[in-house]
């Protein structure tokens, strides 16, 4: 499905609402709740078996998404947050908790997400770290915003999880 390009339009949702989606091992998505759909813009029938970079920003950087993949397909959760992009070019911020599902044998069957509003103050931190992250993926590619990244959790002392979840 052609993308629209971004408009910098944001669209919120209730602090108490939840926004949910699973998808299979690929990451196609098998559910989204009503919220879900209405954030994005699409149908439901739009949505459903679609790759869920389906709302993926440009603005994102793709570190992210690696560090997403890595940690479920090692059968981790994580937290992370994520500026999505609508069907009509507006964009919305969430707060995302991704675990992977099992079978009875510990195999991934698939992965579930749950998002919240971001607080304002959190998101003016990550507006800037993921702002880094970008120029650095333009100008020397994501093996150097990765590193860059590692490099701050470091001077920190912190993990990525114990970064996120301090702000
Ligand atoms: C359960 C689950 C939820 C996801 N939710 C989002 C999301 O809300 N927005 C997003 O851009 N990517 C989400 N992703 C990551 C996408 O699969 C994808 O990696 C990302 O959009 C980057 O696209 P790319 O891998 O094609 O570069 C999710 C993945 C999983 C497994």
């Amino acid at each position: 499905m052609p993308k629209q390009t971004p408009t910098n339009n944001e669209v919120t949702f209730p602090e108490d609402n939840i926004i949910v989606s699973k998808t299979d091992t690929k990451g196609r998505i098998t559910y989204c709740n009503e919220l879900f759909i209405q954030m994005s813009g699409y149908s439901e029938e739009e949505l459903l078996d679609q790759p869920h970079n389906i709302l993926r920003h440009p603005d994102m950087p793709r570190a992210i998404f690696k560090l997403l993949w890595n940690t479920i397909q090692s059968k981790e959760e994580i937290n992370a947050y994520a500026k999505n992009l609508c069907k009509d070019g507006s964009y919305y911020w969430v707060f995302a908790n991704v675990t992977p599902s099992f079978d009875e044998k510990d195999n991934i069957i698939g992965y579930f997400s749950v998002r919240r509003k971001p607080k304002q103050a959190s998101l003016n931190i990550i507006k800037d770290l993921y702002t880094k992250l970008l120029q650095i993926e333009k100008s020397s590619g994501m093996e150097a915003s990765m590193k860059y990244l590692q490099e701050l959790l470091k001077e920190k002392g912190v993990s990525y999880e114990e970064f996120i979840i301090s702000l």
